[in-house]
This record gives C-alpha cells, structure tokens and sequence, in this order.
C-alpha cells in the first residue's frame, strides 16, 4: 500500500509583492476609460469560497458541463497525455482534479500533481486534503500568479498542464496570445496543455450563469470593492454599486460591470488617491470570454500548440481540448 505523503508548498507571491502589484493595478485600472479592475483580486478567502458557491448554482453551467467531459474522457485523456506529473493553473479547490487525479491512478500513472494559485489558503487546505485521499501521491502546491510564474513549474518530467473552468476566457485576445506564447515557450516537446473552455451560447442561457437569482454572483463581484476597502483603507459604499452582467456580443463575451447608484468620491486612502463615479457610472471587472470550436484551434494553432483531441459536452455548452506542444 503506497503512503500518505505530506504535500509541499512553494510560494512565489510574497505579502510585500501582492501589495505593490495591488497598488499599481489599482491606480491603473481606476484612473483609466471605463474604469476597470483585474480579475485576480476577487479570489481573497470570501471571495474564494463565494466562487465555490458558484459553481454548486443552478444557472452556472460551466463547472457541472466541464465535470461531465472529464468524467467521460478522463482516461482516454490522461492515456494519450502520456505524462509523469499533471499542473493545474488557477487550480482553486481541485475540486475538478481529483476526476483527472482518479483517472490517473486508475491507469497507474498517479505520481505527481502541481496546483497553482494567487489564493495561498483554498490551496493549502485543498493540497493537504489531496495527499490523504490520494496515497502515493507527490502534492506541491505554488502560490504563483499565472501570468508570472509558468517558468516554476518543473520541467523535468513529462507534463500534463490543466486549465480549466473557462479562465482562459477572462483574458482578453492580446492577454491569451502572451499566455500562450509564456506557457508554450515553457513546455518541452510532448508536453500537453488540457484546456477548459466555454462555448458561444444563446444569450439569455449566458447572461443567467453570471447573474444568478440568488444573488450569489452579484455579491461575488461587489467582493472585490471589500477587498479594496480591505486592502487599500477605500471607502466604497458596496451595497450601492449594482451588478451588471451583460452579453458584448462583438467581442464574444460576458462582461462583468459594477455600476455606481449614486455619483460619489471614493478615497483610497493607502493609495492618496480619489476617485469620482459619476451616477450610473460603471466599473468592469470582469471578461468571460465564450469560444468556437474553429477559433480555438486557431488560436492554439498560432501560438505553436496542435489540438490532438477535443470533448464537448452533451448539451455542447463546453470544451475540452487536449494540445501538443510538437
Ligand atoms: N479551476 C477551478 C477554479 C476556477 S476560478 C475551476 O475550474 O472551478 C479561477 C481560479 O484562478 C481561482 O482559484 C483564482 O484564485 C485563480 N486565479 C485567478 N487569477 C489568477 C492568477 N493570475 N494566477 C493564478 N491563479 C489565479
Ligand atoms: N472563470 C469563471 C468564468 O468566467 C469566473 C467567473 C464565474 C466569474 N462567475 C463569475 C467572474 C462572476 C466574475 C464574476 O466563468
């Protein structure tokens, strides 16, 4: 019988550096037409464990149509993968690894699994819990930021490089071509990507999974005024700024606003910086880019990876694909 062996950490996103990069993007994305935030910063503890509470929704179809791919075709994937250690980007909970990490020990393959994330405790409590279900199983989790930290992953050993629940899609098209090139000028020859991501939709079905009846979703997206009011000493007034979802449909995506009810000054007081919101004024913080299957090879295509396979879900809300770096 293999062992439970602890799980390592490595974390490459010291307090001191989230905090000037908070600063900097924060400035930037405030002072800039239409005022915008990154995405990263929703993920602190609450924001975390509102996102899994996302996924359990009845309208957020992604992560119910991506886990019905995975199981159908888990093995199949991790076959042709052919890899000695999986790496999961933005990996959150693992809560869809563990279907990839099954597979892989039902094809003796179960060695070596690399979660990375900017959210230090999900990833924790998420590394700790795999090494105990998962006996034999070599767990090293990195706080890292996907954008930065691709190069820390190990390149010794045959990889499999998972990024799923559509994340990819929150980057917009300049911001995918340097991820790709970044992840692609990281990976040996017969290494493979394993990508996740949502499908063009009818619009209503799209516009309901990131505007929920519940609200949770509403509450996701004002987490974000939270942690700036948190982090940066600001003063945003949470419960007077709507959440708008809306469908761009030149761009082939949903985007994620917060609109001021009222005009207001806000102060961030760690940055000495206000800022005005006119009433009605909106603040983007978020893409979520939906694909087609032909402008996904493309993309993939052009940044040097070849699809090999890919997986639609039954209803065709999502896919999987399965790229070789030649
Ligand atoms: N893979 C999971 C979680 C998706 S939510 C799923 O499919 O359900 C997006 C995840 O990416 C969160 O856990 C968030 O903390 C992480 N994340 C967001 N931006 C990141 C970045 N720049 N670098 C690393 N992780 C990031
Ligand atoms: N990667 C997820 C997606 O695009 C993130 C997400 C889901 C999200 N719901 C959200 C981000 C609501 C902001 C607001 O589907």
């Amino acid at each position: 019988m293999p062992t439970v062996i602890p799980p390592t950490i490595e974390v490459h996103l010291t307090e001191a550096e989230l905090r000037t990069a908070m600063e900097t993007d924060v400035r930037d994305g405030l002072t800039a037409t239409p005022k915008q935030l990154p995405p990263v910063y929703f993920y602190d503890d609450r924001g975390s464990r509102l996102f899994d509470q996302i996924t359990r929704l009845p309208e957020y179809y992604p992560t119910r149509a991506e886990r019905s791919i995975l199981e159908a075709h888990a093995k199949d994937l991790v076959l042709q993968a052919d890899a000695d250690v999986l790496v999961e980007l933005g990996a959150g909970t693992c809560a869809k690894s563990r279907v990839l990490l099954d597979a892989l020990r039902d094809c003796g393959r179960l060695g070596r699994f690399v979660p990375l994330d900017v959210s230090e405790t999900t990833l924790w409590a998420a590394a700790r819990a795999l090494a105990e279900e998962y006996p034999g199983l070599e767990v090293h989790a990195v706080v890292g930021d996907f954008h930065r930290h691709l190069d820390r992953l190990g390149a010794d050993r045959r990889r499999l490089v998972a990024f799923l629940g559509g994340t990819i899609g929150n980057l917009d098209p300049a911001g995918r071509r340097r991820f790709l090139a970044d992840l692609v000028a990281t990976l040996s020859p017969g290494d493979r990507l394993l990508l996740g991501t949502d499908l063009v939709k009818a619009e209503d079905r799209l516009v309901a999974a990131y505007d929920d009846a519940s609200g949770v979703t509403a509450e996701f997206n004002r987490n974000v005024l939270h942690v700036l009011n948190r982090e940066l000493g600001a003063d945003f007034p949470t419960d007077r700024f709507a959440h708008v979802a809306r469908w761009n449909a030149a761009e082939n995506r949903i985007e994620m606003w917060l609109r001021s009810l009222d005009a207001s000054r806000i102060s961030l007081r760690d940055l000495d910086l206000e800022v005005a919101f006119a009433a009605g004024e909106a603040l983007l913080t978020e893409i979520s880019t939906k694909f087609t299957p032909a402008g996904l090879e493309a993309e993939l295509g052009a940044s040097g990876l070849a699809v090999e396979s890919r997986w639609t879900s039954d209803g065709g809300e999502f896919q999987l694909t399965l790229a070789r770096r030649p």
